[in-house]
């Protein structure tokens, strides 16, 4: 896509619809990546690719960014074929993060953030502007952090710097490899919390690479799971895939517990039952309508209840059984 198109398609909105239709890449030793792929990405929407070691999701992802030059197939970014368009020109407006994040060393992270507006050819007022106010989005103060250099950051911040540089030009679509292998579980955590509440703001169209199924069920609105040389296995939201895995190989790779994976994707609305006049009191534990069926279970294991109330507006609006816990609720 040229500059006009995308700069047209951006004041329409910020985030972009993705399509791979038929998308192969064979490598000239004969080696097949990704055989036939075909995946679509919302705008907005978060697409999570999971699969074992070599099986072609970083191939794929490059080649949305066309690091990697396809050997067959359409790839469409709001429609227009990326295919057609110059590839350096593309990278500017697709944000690109990798485990390690990959920053330059030598620059400060306020020049590491505004790397791509630099590109684009921005002032430096407004870069500068524009790098502080990402670094406050992904929690680090401007003050403190903009003029530090990579090395003087936690495994952690440079991840968010990483994050921060993805975004600096308000990109149509994100792109992230592993991006958060690199740092340890508990910091994990913390990012990919940080991640969902940037993402309610920023709701860009995402694809994700990871190898956690956890992180998966955590981030993904919908899930790819893929086999050796890119084929698609399924591609459901969390929900839907752990509770209706389409293959034993699905139900291998998602897990023997992904019982309790599903309980934490099921919301508490899709799992409460209709009331007769109950009313909560002291002894009734509760759960709020936006919790999940793994938080009403919490309660009534702590309260050692038969049953939750789900409220809504402080109002009881249905009522969670300890059976319902092993029913399987319809995803929402
Ligand atoms: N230049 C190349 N020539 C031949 N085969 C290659 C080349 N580059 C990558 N491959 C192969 O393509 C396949 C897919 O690699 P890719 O990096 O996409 O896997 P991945 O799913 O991201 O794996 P991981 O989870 O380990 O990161 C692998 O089998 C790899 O060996
Ligand atoms: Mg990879």
């Amino acid at each position: 896509m040229d500059a006009t198109a995308i700069n047209e398609s951006r004041q329409a909105r910020s985030a972009a619809s993705i399509t791979l239709e038929n998308v192969g890449k064979t490598y000239p030793d004969g080696t097949v990546a990704v055989g036939d792929f075909g995946l679509e990405v919302g705008a907005g929407e978060l697409a999570v690719l999971i699969g074992p070691s070599g099986c072609g999701k970083s191939t794929i992802l490059r080649m949305i960014n066309r690091l990697i030059e396809p050997t067959g197939g359409r790839i469409l970014i709001d429609g227009q074929n990326i295919l057609e368009r110059d590839p350096v020109e593309l990278r500017r407006h697709i944000g690109y993060v990798i485990q390690n994040v990959g920053l330059f060393p030598h620059q400060n992270i306020r020049t590491n953030v505004g790397t791509v507006p630099r590109l684009l050819g921005w002032d430096r007022a407004r870069i500068a502007t524009r790098s502080d106010e990402l670094l406050e989005l992904v929690g680090l103060d401007p003050a403190r952090f903009a003029k530090r250099y990579p090395h003087e950051l936690s495994g952690g911040q440079r991840q968010r710097v990483g994050v921060a540089r993805a975004l600096a030009a308000d990109p149509l679509v994100l792109l992230m490899d592993e991006p958060f292998s690199a740092v340890d579980p508990i910091a994990r955590g913390r990012l990919q919390e940080e991640f969902l509440r940037l993402q309610a703001t920023v709701r860009k169209t995402i694809v994700l690479v990871t190898h956690d199924i956890d992180e998966a069920v955590r981030l993904g609105d919908r899930i790819a799971v893929l086999a050796e040389g890119g084929k698609l296995l399924q591609y459901a939201p969390p929900a839907d895939l752990l509770s209706r895995p389409v293959s034993d190989t699905v139900a291998d790779f998602v897990g023997a517990d992904r019982g309790i994976r599903r309980l934490a994707v099921t919301p508490a609305r899709a799992a409460a039952r209709p009331l007769n006049g109950d009313q909560p009191t002291a002894d009734r534990p509760t759960v709020d309508v936006s919790g999940t069926l793994y938080d009403a279970l919490a309660v009534m294991l702590a309260a050692g209840a038969p049953e939750v109330l789900v409220l809504e507006d402080g109002r009881p609006v249905g009522v969670i059984p300890r059976t319902a816990v092993f029913g399987v609720p319809d995803p929402v």
